[in-house]
């Protein structure tokens, strides 16, 4: 044979080699577990990969209430305060995902919430909103009221006095209560204590918190555990949360991260009951994710998943905000904000809250549709792929029964100072399309896929054969068995040397 041939010989019949192959190990394994067990490995570089180091990504959503009859109700006219809500006062958020260390079993990340902060004029309800002039109750008050009654006993009679001069009610900017809030009483206590004078809301909020993130990784592990923590900053209970210690000795203190995931990427395979938990940073605890029901999103099912239930009674030891009963639906995040002031989270407008707010207020407009919190994650790959994350921010006020009357006015309230969406961004095109291909297409084609390398074998067995031959037809092949008659096919081929006994070599 020539060089040639044997060149074409050798590669039909390495071709067809790896299609035996191929079908023999299709035989043994699911194709979706085998694209899990690529996916779990979470190579560098895997086409998704580009997409996760920049996350999260999407808009930060803020609201603010403006009260409206302020004066009346200082003079005591009203009896309740009427809230006009302003926003969307609406942010460009891009995260960054810094891998410092990785192996077959573990990647340990370093989460950069918000490497980009940026307003969007056109998506807020007004381009100038944040000239917007507001009106809100004095929270720096309220809130040192609220924290003094249970830390300081008989702070009551040196109370009126440090805020002789503050107001009930502070007229402002909207981009001052929600970047440059302070007050004078602040500015002098940062002097002498560790106490922060800018208490404005956002501000805090988007300080960068150190998110050190060690999670599972690779099919050793098991494809279940794919991007569950070990540990958050080397530590297993949350940091802020630690001081706290006697706080841990009930088990439903939600401290202990292990097996908790960062809401970036689930596992693969999730099932409606499938155990999940997500580290809320921003409120310094794990939350359980409650399933509610499939939901179709742009061409893929998936899971709808809310981070709080309608009156849901708080875990034991968040159920109190320096020592305030707080009401179902609401959990205490004081250990977590700035100088510890107290505060809870509940759900926007108090939704699925047992506060009775009608009580106090006018103008909350609660509802699901928009102030549920919602993750949807498509279960085949456990790729999250939209969320509205969303929480009020509230200070609890105790009862403040031998305060001065305007102080009383406010006992027993939840004054909320804000509250925000994060709305995940939309996920770039291939990675929508990669998604469709594994749920849609990567089940059903695991027959076609064997079928085909069965057929590419035997047309490669036969390519060699013929090509051994000398470049015979299908039709001659049959006709003549394997080779039968050399002569007439190799009359042209002056130098031909092999016969059937070399070609069976070959073979
Ligand atoms: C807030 O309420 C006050 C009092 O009703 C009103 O004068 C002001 O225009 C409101 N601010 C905005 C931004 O609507
Ligand atoms: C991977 O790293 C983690 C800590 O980052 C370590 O506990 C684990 O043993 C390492 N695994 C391997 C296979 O080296
Ligand atoms: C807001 O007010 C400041 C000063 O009062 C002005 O410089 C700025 O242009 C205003 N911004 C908008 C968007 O109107
Ligand atoms: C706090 O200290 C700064 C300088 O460190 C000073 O400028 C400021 O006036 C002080 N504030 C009060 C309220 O004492
Ligand atoms: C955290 O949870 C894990 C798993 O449930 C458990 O093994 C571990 O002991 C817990 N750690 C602490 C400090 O509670
Ligand atoms: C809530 O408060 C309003 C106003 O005070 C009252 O009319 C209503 O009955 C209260 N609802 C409940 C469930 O207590
Ligand atoms: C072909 O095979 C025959 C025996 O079957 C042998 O005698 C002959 O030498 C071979 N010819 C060549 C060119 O190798």
């Amino acid at each position: 044979m020539k060089s040639v041939q044997w060149v074409k010989v050798t590669l039909c019949l390495i071709l067809a080699s790896l299609n035996v192959y191929l079908f023999v190990v299709s035989l043994g394994v699911k194709y979706p577990i085998l694209v899990a067990r690529e996916h779990v490995r979470f190579r560098q570089e895997m086409p998704t990969m580009d997409s996760w180091i920049n996350s999260p990504f999407g808009k930060l959503k803020n609201y603010v209430f403006n009260v409206t009859n302020a004066e009346e109700f200082k003079s005591g006219r009203d009896k309740r305060l009427k809230v006009q809500e302003i926003g969307p006062i609406t942010y460009r958020i891009v995260g960054f995902n810094d891998i410092l260390e990785r192996n077959a079993t573990n990647v340990k990340y370093r989460k950069h919430r918000y490497r980009v902060v940026e307003f969007l004029p056109e998506e807020s309800v007004s381009p100038d909103v944040l000239n917007w002039t507001i009106t809100s109750t004095n929270n720096v008050m309220l809130g040192t009221a609220s924290k003094l009654k249970a830390t300081a006993p008989y702070s009551e009679i040196g109370f009126g006095a440090i805020f002789l001069m503050e107001n009930m009610f502070i007229t402002d900017t909207v981009y001052y209560f929600l970047w440059e809030f302070t007050r004078p009483l602040l500015n002098a206590l940062s002097n002498v204590s560790k106490i922060k004078p800018n208490v404005a809301v956002l501000h805090n909020a988007l300080k960068e918190k150190e998110e050190v993130y060690t999670v599972n990784i690779g099919p050793e592990r098991g494809i279940e555990n794919f991007f569950r923590i070990e540990t958050l900053n080397d530590e297993v209970i949350i940091r802020e949360q630690l001081p706290h210690t006697h706080r841990l000795y009930s088990d439903q203190c939600p401290y202990n991260v292990t097996g908790a995931l960062d809401n970036s990427l689930f596992p693969p395979f999730v099932q409606p009951n499938t155990p999940l938990d997500i580290v809320a940073i921003e409120s310094c605890r794990v939350l359980p994710l409650t399933y509610q029901r499939q939901e179709r999103f742009n061409g893929l099912d998936t899971f709808r998943y809310t981070l709080l239930k309608a009156n849901q009674t708080p875990p034991a030891c968040l159920s109190t905000s320096y020592g305030i009963k707080l009401h179902d639906g609401m959990f205490d995040v004081s250990q977590c904000v700035i100088n510890q002031a107290p505060s809870a989270f509940s759900m926007p407008h108090f939704y699925g809250s047992s506060y009775n707010w009608s009580e106090h207020f006018e103008g909350y407009t609660p509802n699901a549709e928009d102030h549920e919190p919602y993750i949807l994650l498509e279960p085949v790959t456990g790729i999250p792929v939209t969320e509205k994350y969303r929480f009020q921010s509230n200070i609890p006020i105790p009862d403040l029964n031998g305060y001065s009357y305007r102080l009383r006015r406010f006992s027993n309230m939840m004054i909320p100072s804000f509250w925000y969406e994060f709305e995940m961004g939309q996920l770039p095109g291939f990675v929508t399309a990669l998604m469709w291909i594994n749920v849609n297409v990567v089940p059903h084609m695991q027959p076609y896929c064997m079928a085909l390398f069965l057929v590419v074998a035997l047309w490669s067995v036969l390519k060699a054969i013929r090509v051994a031959c000398g470049g015979i037809g299908y039709k001659d092949l049959f006709r003549r068995g394997c080779c039968g008659d050399l002569s007439t096919v190799t009359g042209l081929e002056t130098t031909f040397q092999a016969n059937a006994s070399s070609l069976v070599v070959v073979k």
